[in-house]
């Protein structure tokens, strides 16, 4: 399959581009700087900063043939209300650089490749949300969970617009990634690329939305019972 991650320079990105090049897929990648390692790279790399316009669609179009699988892996979670943003006025900007990169950065995605989707009666974003959605447990953000869960809203009302036809809207909320292999908590970007690549296989039975790992997934939902007050204090621990 032709496939596209975007966010693949490191982190999650990175290790699934890796595993689906091994696993002989066409693989491009897609990043702001270009990925550190392995050297030399074994996929097609394209160097743009996907918030900006321009640069997205201009990317998209060197992508020939036209990818079938688009995977956002581009993400980041800016500090928004930390003392030094509220005392200088930054609150309003760094909540806007959240959205741009977590939520427009994708519907750019979907506004350039949707329609040609629809052409080709076929095509699938997955797009990797976060189980701070649920409920947040960052401290000094408001932006990061709020644009992650517009995002995932977004993509529930077009897998319901989109139901009748043969284009996928899948969504996979993430508890902590990390490199290590065992940890009580979260899943590492390895076991999260392999899960990747088994919904792009299983591609008939993926237009849904998907929570990993299920311990933690299932402790986030029992937050939602804890008053925000006491909430906070455990927080703040
Ligand atoms: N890490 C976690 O604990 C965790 C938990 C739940 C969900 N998630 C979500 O999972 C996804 C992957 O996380 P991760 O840990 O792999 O993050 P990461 O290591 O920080 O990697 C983020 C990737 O996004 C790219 N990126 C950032 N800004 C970009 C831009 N403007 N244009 C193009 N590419 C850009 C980065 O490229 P550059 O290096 O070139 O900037 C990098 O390749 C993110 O959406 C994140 O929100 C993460």
């Amino acid at each position: 399959m032709n496939i596209l991650v975007i966010g693949a320079s490191r982190g999650l990105g990175n290790t699934l581009a890796l595993l689906l090049h091994q696993q002989g897929h066409q693989v491009w990648g897609m990043g702001r700087t270009s990925p550190a390692s392995p050297s030399p790279f074994p996929f097609h790399y394209l160097q743009c900063d996907i918030t900006n316009r321009a640069q997205a669609y201009f990317s998209f179009q060197q992508l020939i043939p036209m990818p079938e699988v688009i995977v956002y892996c581009a993400g980041r979670a800016f500090d928004d209300i930390t003392e030094d943003a509220k005392n200088q006025n930054l609150l309003l900007p760094q909540l806007h650089k959240n959205f741009e990169l977590n939520c427009f950065g994708f519907l750019k995605t979907i506004d350039f490749f949707l329609p040609l989707y629809l052409k080709e009666k076929r095509g699938h974003f997955i797009y990797i949300s976060s189980l701070s959605a649920i409920r947040e447990n960052h401290r000094q953000r408001i932006g990061y969970s709020s644009s992650k869960l517009a995002t995932n809203k977004i993509l529930e009302n077009l897998r319901m617009q989109y139901f009748c036809s043969n284009i996928k809207f899948t969504t996979v909320n993430f508890g902590r990634l990390h490199h290590r292999k065992h940890a009580l908590i979260g899943i590492n970007y390895q076991k999260a690329s392999k899960k990747i690549a088994h919904i792009i296989c299983n591609y008939n039975r993926s237009n849904r939305c998907y929570y990993l790992p299920k311990l933690q997934t299932l402790l986030t939902y029992m937050t939602k019972f804890i008053p925000s007050r006491l909430y906070k204090k455990l927080m703040s621990k």
